[in-house]
């Protein structure tokens, strides 16, 4: 796939064909992806592939933590607050998806059912833990790990799978250390999970907006 295509067909993919995911295809992506950029090429990340059955205990228990209401505390805190411009956008991406869903907003229900499968990673059939050790400088070892997702994201694209990252996976780094053996020393940062899209799913199909260039860009002559 030419690279310019790659970067602009790529999509959150939240519904999953229940194939599993070659091990040997999940193998060529993190082969090519190493060769991401990183700080003086110190490369940073560490990468746990968690499939099968640990994946399903993790999906599970992800989602009933979520469900039981329980205070997320990831390694790597969420803002709470964000600037009205960029709120409006996360809004509007919520309503997005719901819609694609038919989830009506006064649904409590199904909203909440929807906030459960996104805990329970939408049923993807693999998930990468992207890690760092907690005696890195975190802030900068995240463009590092900024740099090899994205990597990843589109080299699976570029094989026909689908991926999200995914700020839910690692809400619960306890849990997730409780079935996938992540040492207490590295820091869990996010995951992305990996399957085969289910292509017709209107919840892989609704329009996705970008600010235009002139918005974010400043040129200087
Ligand atoms: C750091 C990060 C965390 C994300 N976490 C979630 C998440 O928890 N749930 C979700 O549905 N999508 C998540 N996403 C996917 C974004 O919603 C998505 O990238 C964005 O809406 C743009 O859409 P696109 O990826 O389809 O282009 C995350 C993306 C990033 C980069």
């Amino acid at each position: 796939m030419e690279i310019f295509q790659a970067v602009t067909t790529r999509r959150s993919i939240r519904k999953f064909r229940p194939d599993p995911v070659p091990e040997g295809l999940i193998r060529e992506i993190i082969e090519a992806a190493r060769w991401s950029p990183s700080w003086a090429n110190t490369q940073p990340w560490e990468i746990w592939v968690v499939v099968g059955e640990p994946l399903e205990r993790f999906k599970k228990a992800n989602r009933q933590r979520f469900l039981d209401g329980a205070i997320a505390a990831p390694d790597t805190p969420m803002p709470e607050v964000w600037p009205e411009t960029l709120k409006r956008r996360y809004t509007e991406i919520g309503k997005r998806l719901l819609t694609a869903m038919e989830i009506p907003r006064e649904d409590k229900e199904g909203r909440l059912r929807y906030a459960g499968d996104t805990f329970a990673l939408f049923d993807a059939p693999c998930l990468l833990l992207f890690c760092v050790d907690r005696s890195l400088a975190r802030e900068y070892a995240m463009l590092d790990i900024g740099a090899i997702q994205q990597t990843v994201c589109l080299l699976a694209h570029a094989r026909g799978l689908g991926s999200c990252i995914l700020a839910v996976s690692a809400r619960y780094p306890e849990l997730i250390r409780e079935t996938i053996p992540i040492p207490e020393e590295k820091a869990v940062i996010i995951g992305v999970t990996l399957g085969y899209p289910d292509s017709e799913a209107p919840i892989n199909n609704f329009t996705r907006e970008r600010a235009i260039p002139d918005e974010f860009t400043t040129w200087v002559r």
